[in-house]
């Protein structure tokens, strides 16, 4: 197959985590014999030093020339500390997902039996624990008007939704429950907010065209509880921008490390794929970043373009990879295999190169005893 793939590396360790999705796209490429080119942008405030906007037009149309985009980070404390500033680099971020019509953010949560003990909850809870949750990416607080008064005093934030942004990610939320587990959970405020109520009635139209689909409701407050008490309730988690924004964060924890969480965003005709977290900018150029749900964002990227045994052969090389604790301080105390390291191991692994567990002992100095 022939892909053109934007890479976005966007902030902090952006570029790092994103060289790593590339290594490993490269070992895909020359394992099962496929053409993948790649063209770079800048995004986020590496693109404002540059340019003066976080997501310039030249961007933009680098990603709609190619078939997908993998996107890094964003953000910077520069600007996080500054409530001032006019031009933030998330702007790129919303300016990208709205320029590539993007409406689905699917994020899925997976507890991985070699990591349990580095979950905060215990094993019992969290053991075999597999949910997705599919996040309304178009609408809601992150779209509509924001407003500050002129004396400074006050300021608004306005929740917006329409039918269609709703009704056309309920359908891909109802089609993944089918594909699952069948069940599927809204989740709202339907005991405050118009909005939520909008919602529900939209839900409750389209579940009539998905019979074999249980659909269930829980209000935000509760789920977050709801997540921690017992995540392996879920199935489909199906929530609008910001409820989506904050869940899929906290979920991210269930599974021990927000470094392995990848996510995919649909759009009507593009494609983005990125990790859940940030721009780690602390840890910029350490080389220590988790490139892992960066490489798992590629996994989602080749299930995407049906190249399921290529996806498999990735999600195996990094099962090997936590299994072998050839991972990133974040997962892996005892020993410490950088950013780098472990795109090298997972792309070698791929390659089914010989001597790829002998490299990775001269990478760490003779201090594994695993290998
Ligand atoms: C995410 C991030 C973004 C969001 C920020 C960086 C704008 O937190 O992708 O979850 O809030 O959507
Ligand atoms: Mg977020």
């Amino acid at each position: 197959m022939k892909l053109k793939i934007a890479i976005l590396p966007g902030d902090g360790i952006g570029k790092e985590i994103t060289d790593q999705g590339v290594k490993v796209l490269e070992a895909i490429a020359t394992k099962f014999k496929h053409d993948i080119t790649f063209s770079y942008a800048d995004v986020g405030a590496t693109a404002i030093e540059k340019t003066g906007s976080p997501l310039p037009d030249e961007s933009l149309e680098i990603c709609k020339k190619a078939d997908a985009v993998l996107f890094g980070a964003i953000g910077d404390p520069k600007y996080d500390n500054n409530p001032d500033a006019k031009i933030r680099p998330e702007q790129g971020l919303l300016k990208l997902r709205k320029g590539l019509g993007l409406y689905a953010n699917i994020r899925p949560i997976k507890v991985y039996d070699d990591l349990t003990y580095k979950s905060p909850l215990k094993e019992k809870v969290i053991k075999n624990t597999d949910f997705v949750v599919l996040r309304e990416l178009s609408g809601g607080m992150y779209y509509g008007e924001n407003k500050v008064s002129e004396d400074g005093l006050s300021a608004s934030d306005e929740c917006i939704y329409n039918a269609k942004e709703i009704d056309r990610v309920a359908h891909l939320a109802f089609s993944m429950a089918k594909q699952r587990k069948k069940k599927l959970t809204l989740i709202d405020k339907a005991n405050m907010f118009e909005t939520s109520r909008l919602w529900r009635r939209r839900i409750m139209l389209i579940a009539k065209e998905y019979p074999e689909v249980t659909l269930n409701y829980m209000f935000v407050d509760n789920a977050s509880m709801q997540m921690i008490l017992n995540p392996r309730q879920f199935d489909v988690i199906l929530t609008e921008n910001l409820f989506g924004d904050i869940l899929s964060e906290e979920a991210s924890a269930i599974a021990g490390s927000i470094g392995l969480s990848a996510s995919a965003s649909i759009g009507e005709k593009m494609v983005l794929f990125e990790p859940i977290h940030g721009a780690y900018v602390k840890a910029k150029g350490k080389n220590i970043a988790n490139p892992l749900a960066t490489i798992l964002s590629v996994a989602m990227l080749l299930e995407h373009f049906e190249l399921f045994e290529e996806a498999d052969a990735l999600k195996t090389a990094v099962n090997k990879s936590i299994e072998l604790q050839i991972t990133t301080p974040d997962l892996n105390t005892s020993q410490k295999f950088s950013t780098s390291d472990v795109g090298t191991f997972i792309s070698e692994f791929i390659l089914d190169k010989k001597n790829v567990f002998t490299h990775i002992e001269n990478m760490n100095l003779g201090q594994s005893t695993i290998i």
